[in-house]
């Protein structure tokens, strides 16, 4: 027997209802939100695709890890198992705990930024562009062309521009550039793997210069899933020696566990530089805590530790790709507009394609997220001109190259009869596209302002 059918390789121990709406209700609750998702209460969301960060279920064994969290100040038993948990992984030498990857970012742009340099990544996350912007610095991005265009299909949608990134190096000089990032996944590109030979291409571009390179590691099991299944060379390697290959590259990383250490808060930094470990040590003693917990309680250690090895397990990648897939592939079928092929934790909806009425100063993503909460419930996010928009001297909106709308997949979370439901609802939508509205914004906050904004139909 061979069956075609990929199941959740777990089974549920403890459930948590979830909350039905009217729609006569969604529409009050919307209103009051200011048609921002960000400003819903959970408990008026049926679905909650706003976001795969810190939403994981977690494993009956990190539950019980969690009793054994030593929650001692300093040399906590939970912080060792950690450290080797990630060094295993990682093969970095000084392991740094945060509360969570913001927190990583902020501590090595704090020591490495400022004004006048530069940081190029294949695509840097918003919360890493603005802990860059933030010391005066500039974040840039250097995603291969395939990656810019939601239609075409190709397997490595999150590689990094190698000439473009050389040319850049040249330009800006290599005194100006303290380090070179690489995101796997590429999250704002889509949730679009990374390949190995991309990985290398870019560590030997910065070996010529003498840069160092940061993995912003946050999708690393997704990643290396990816390469098992597309590239060559590596179907017979199991994701574990995948994630070290792609980690020997790197000089340094940064994590946010809430995604592939599948807990619910947590992350850390990660490097071979004694002397840049140091001044990290130095400022998370400030800003998050002791080095052997850095804003952790020993139990969220534990967690993490016990998630790290969960992750990789081949079973557990093949399902969490595979529903993803399963999700975009409907789809497709359908004739709705989405990021192909689909990415690793998430289906980006192409508004601009979707909605092709709705021009970007309109915030075409918006609409579909406000309509996809009112039929069924769903919380889905903006990625687009809300996210990235920036404004021209005369106030004039800088669209960003896409507008999207990102439903991300909590892991180990919803069955395939909550994705079924959500098929539904987003066919219903697209049918009745031609009805969709654009909206304003009507308050904005000067720096990641997509969390608070405040928005209005016109
Ligand atoms: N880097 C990437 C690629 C991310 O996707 C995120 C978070 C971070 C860094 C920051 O980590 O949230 O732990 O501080 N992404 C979440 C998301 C918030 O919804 O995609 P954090």
């Amino acid at each position: 027997m061979n069956p075609k059918t990929i199941i959740e390789p777990f089974k549920i121990k403890s459930v948590e209802p979830i909350r039905f709406t009217t729609r006569e209700e969604r529409e009050k609750i919307l209103i009051e939100a200011g048609y921002n998702p960000f400003m819903i209460h959970a408990d008026d969301v049926l679905i909650d695709l706003l976001t795969d960060s810190g939403t994981s279920a977690m494993s009956s064994k990190q539950w019980a890890a969690i009793m054994e969290g030593d929650e001692a100040y300093a040399g906590s038993k939970s912080f060792y198992r950690f450290e080797d948990a990630v060094k295993k992984i990682t093969h970095m030498k000084y392991i740094i705990p945060t509360h969570q990857g913001r927190a990583a970012e902020k501590i090595l742009f704090s020591i490495v930024g400022g004004p006048g340099k530069y940081f190029p990544n294949n695509t840097h996350f918003d919360t890493t562009r603005a802990n860059i912007e933030f010391t005066g610095a500039e974040a840039d991005d250097f995603l291969t062309e395939v990656g810019k265009h939601p239609e075409q299909r190709a397997d490595f949608k999150g590689n990094m521009d190698i000439e473009k990134l050389e040319s850049f190096i040249k330009e800006k000089g290599v005194e100006n550039i303290p380090l070179c990032m690489i995101t796997v996944t590429n999250n704002s590109g889509g949730g679009q793997p990374v390949s190995m030979q991309n990985i290398r291409d870019v560590k030997n571009l910065c070996n010529k210069y003498g840069i160092p390179l940061f993995i912003d590691a946050c999708r690393f099991a997704e990643n290396a899933y990816f390469i098992k299944l597309r590239e060559k060379g590596y179907e017979n390697k199991t994701p574990l020696e995948i994630a070290q290959e792609m980690f020997s590259y790197a000089d340094g990383v940064t994590m946010s566990a809430k995604k592939d250490a599948l807990v619910n808060i947590g992350g850390f930094l990660a490097m071979n530089d004694q002397g840049l470990a140091m001044k990290c040590r130095n400022l998370l003693i400030v800003t998050e805590g002791f080095p052997t917990y850095g804003g952790l309680a020993g139990r969220d250690l534990e967690a993490v530790a016990q998630g790290l090895t969960e992750v990789l397990d081949e079973h557990y990648l093949q399902y969490r790709l595979r529903s993803v897939e399963y999700l975009g592939e409907k789809l497709v079928a359908e004739g709705v507009p989405i990021i192909e092929p689909p990415g690793g934790h998430a289906i980006y909806i192409d508004a601009k394609r979707f909605v092709p009425h709705i021009k970007a100063d309109k915030f075409p993503g918006q609409s579909i997220v406000c309509e996809l909460y009112l039929e069924g419930g769903i919380r889905a996010v903006e990625i687009g001109s809300v996210m990235f928009g920036k404004y021209d001297k005369n106030n004039k909106l800088i669209p960003p190259p896409m507008e999207l709308v990102r439903l991300a997949i909590p892991r180990r979370v919803y069955t395939q009869s909550h994705i079924d439901f959500l098929i539904e609802i987003i066919i219903e939508v697209f049918r009745n596209r031609n009805k969709l509205k654009g909206y304003k914004i009507v308050y904005e906050a000067p720096i990641l302002r997509h969390f608070t904004a405040r928005f209005e139909p016109v």
